[in-house]
């Protein structure tokens, strides 16, 4: 498959959400290509985040995609909301999900791009039986929960892995979690075509838009 140019999907969960909309104008000004949302039910990780009222108050103010990660259990409970919040890629975890294949189904037809991540410990056969139904495949290099976490190296031949079982569909390879100018060559490396970055990108030493192109000139080519 063409490669092109490596997508950057900053994740909001390391945003300052006292200055959300500015922050999120910021990164879109920077070249953000989407706009990744971390969504946590306390269940399924051990943390609590945002539902769709806040990608409702981003509404009409952002341009940027919403590549919406959900680390909740019964995703398929919620799909019609995130299609109505404006959701553009909905993924979910097979582990949080007795029934992926009709999951996946649903999302489809609620008119948004539907994902599958995988968290470290879960193998890539968990992908096999949804493969030609998916748009997106993402990749943990964390445990899920939590920003700031350090990266997991031992994913590398994972992502080479998941690229290959990809192969030539059109499904983009996204990964998430310890992202920034050290670790994004290695997983692009690899075979990455999007990469989340949440404190890279909103805690890193610069300005948003710094931090962006700091990750932007560590990729070759
Ligand atoms: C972790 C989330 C990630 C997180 C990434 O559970 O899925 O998207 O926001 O944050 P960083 O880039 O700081 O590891
Ligand atoms: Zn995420």
């Amino acid at each position: 498959m063409e490669r092109g140019r490596v997508l950057l999907s900053p994740s909001i969960l390391s945003a300052d959400f006292g200055r959300l909309l500015a922050q999120v104008q910021e990164a879109e000004e920077a070249g953000a290509d989407w706009l990744h949302v971390d969504v946590m039910d306390g269940h399924f990780v051990p943390n609590l985040t945002i539902g769709p009222p806040v990608l409702e108050s981003l509404k009409g103010k952002v341009g940027l995609p919403l590549d919406v990660h959900l680390m909740i259990e019964r995703p398929a409970d919620y799909i019609k909301a995130f299609a109505a919040a404006g959701a553009a890629y909905l993924t979910v975890h097979p582990e949080a999900d007795a029934h992926l294949h009709r999951t996946v189904q649903a999302i489809r037809e609620a008119g948004i791009r539907p994902g599958v991540a995988l968290n470290p410990s879960t193998p890539l056969s968990a992908l096999e039986c949804v493969l030609d139904d998916i748009s997106l495949v993402l990749i943990m290099t964390v445990n899920p929960g939590f920003g700031g976490q350090k990266f997991i190296r031992s994913m590398v031949p994972k992502i080479r892995q998941a690229a290959a079982l990809i192969g030539d569909r059109d499904i983009i390879l996204e990964v998430d979690g310890g992202i920034g100018p050290e670790t994004a060559p290695l997983v692009v490396g690899a075979g990455a075509r999007a990469l989340v970055a949440g404190n890279s990108v909103f805690r890193g030493k610069g300005t948003v838009a710094q931090n962006i192109k700091a990750i932007r000139d560590s990729l070759p080519g």
